[in-house]
């Protein structure tokens, strides 16, 4: 079976749009640990059941550094070599494409190319990166190094050097939200059949993904599909209710790119097409505290400056409201549960390795691209509300790129005032 295959070699153009970025990134890594060997793992297959693995995708900071985001990165390893007192040479220890000869093509079910498919060979791989490769054997006779996967100061560093997006980065996250707001489209449009389900939540997650599939790798993170009072539940992955046409759906959903950049968006829409008055009443105050959010971004504020202020409109209308005794204090945050923002890029929740003063008690850099989204959480079983209110969950989620004057809405394509909310669902339920 060895003999009698044409050769498949890949076509010329086959460099990485990322490659040339990706080789600043390592200098600036390069930089910060002069003299040490450092190791970036893209990461292992895990098992999901008996001899079936979880799809792949590799560790953010192995994309970062390479440019490499396909599945068939598994095991793969970057490795800089100290290349004298102050540099770097960079060396990608790959699986190369199968050989004829021997048993991998054939009886390799993880890596072999008959099971699998093709991934490049060394000089291939090459061709894609720049980097020099050297064959996945040859790793273990390397000296121990400083192992990203492991390594907490390494770790961090990676986190920081990303906390700024360079335009290219900027460009994918906006081809993320794009696609984003395309599922979230499909969803509208998707509403009829849906509320006719038993689990209209797990048909709306199901429509969400079809986009997310089709047009990237697939979802940034587990759909949250929550109807009526599963919004109180911050994470309501389970999506298995029916939805009632009386209440609301939150919908926080994104969208990943082949490039492995996420979006993170969260829409509350009424699923009869219009908001009850006491359902429009607590969107309004959710929709209040995300426009001083957003008002209060820009270059050298602090990280926690658009949080405080979302949380001061929440607490004043709780206030206003009777909820609360008085807005002073940090009683709203039975209310609202957790923080209203976070970086965002490969992944959705971004840069989560980086030292505190470099993020939560940082400064905004131009560049940074983050999450604005204010909550109320109304809890269904909450004697501390007037009933009327209780069981309503309200997010609205956005994502925003730090500009020299401020801040640049990157999702504004999809509706945020119940107005514009309820002509856009009209619209698209109407087609
Ligand atoms: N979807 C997770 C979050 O909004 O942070
Ligand atoms: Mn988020
Ligand atoms: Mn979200």
């Amino acid at each position: 079976m060895a003999g009698g295959w044409a050769a498949t070699p890949l076509p010329g153009d086959i460099r990485l749009p990322a490659a040339d970025l990706a080789a600043a990134r390592r200098a600036r890594l390069s930089a910060r640990f002069p003299g040490e060997r450092l190791i970036v793992p893209a990461g292992e297959l895990r098992v999901r059941s008996n001899d079936c693995d979880h799809r792949f995708r590799p560790h953010s900071a192995y994309a970062w550094l390479t440019g490499l985001t396909g599945e068939d990165q598994v095991g793969h390893v970057l490795v800089l070599e100290p290349d004298g007192p102050h540099a770097h040479e960079a060396v990608l220890y790959v699986r190369p494409r199968s050989p004829r000869v021997g048993t991998e093509f054939y009886r390799d079910r993880r890596h072999g190319e008959f099971w699998v498919g093709r991934r490049p060979d060394l000089a291939e791989a090459e061709r894609m990166t720049g980097v020099r490769c050297a064959h996945l054997d040859d790793l273990g006779a390397l000296p121990p190094g400083r192992d990203a996967s492991q390594d907490a100061e390494l770790a961090s560093v990676l986190s920081e050097l990303r906390l700024v997006k360079d335009a290219w980065e900027v460009g994918q996250l906006q081809l993320a939200v794009d696609h984003t707001a395309a599922g979230f489209e499909d969803v509208v449009r998707a509403l009829p059949r849906a509320l006719t389900h038993p689990r209209g939540e797990r048909w709306i997650e199901g429509v969400f993904a079809l986009r997310a599939r089709a047009e990237g790798n697939g979802t940034g993170y587990e759909t949250i599909a929550a109807s009526g009072a599963h919004a109180c539940v911050l994470h309501w992955i389970r999506n298995d209710g029916p939805l009632n046409p009386q209440e609301l759906l939150l919908l926080d959903a994104g969208v990943e790119t082949d490039t492995l950049y996420t979006s993170d968006i969260t829409r509350t829409l009424p699923l009869s097409g219009r908001f009850s008055p006491v359902q429009r009443q607590v969107y309004e105050l959710v929709l209040a505290a995300q426009e001083a959010g957003i008002a209060a971004l820009k270059p050298g504020a602090s990280f926690r400056d658009f949080h405080r202020a979302g949380m001061r409109v929440i607490a004043e209308g709780l206030a206003e409201w009777g909820i609360l005794k008085s807005a002073e204090g940090d009683l709203h945050r039975r209310y609202t549960l957790c923080s209203s923002g976070h970086m965002l890029g490969l992944d959705v929740h971004d840069c989560a390795q980086a030292r505190a003063e470099a993020y939560l008690d940082g400064v905004l850099e131009e560049g940074q691209v983050l999450t604005v989204e204010p909550g109320l959480y109304l809890q269904p079983d909450d004697e501390t509300l007037p009933p009327e209110l209780r069981g309503i969950g309200v997010r609205i989620e956005d994502d925003l790129v730090i500009t020299a004057e401020g801040a640049r809405l990157m999702s504004g394509a999809l509706p945020r005032t119940p107005d514009a909310i309820e002509a856009w669902m009209g619209e698209l339920m109407e087609k």
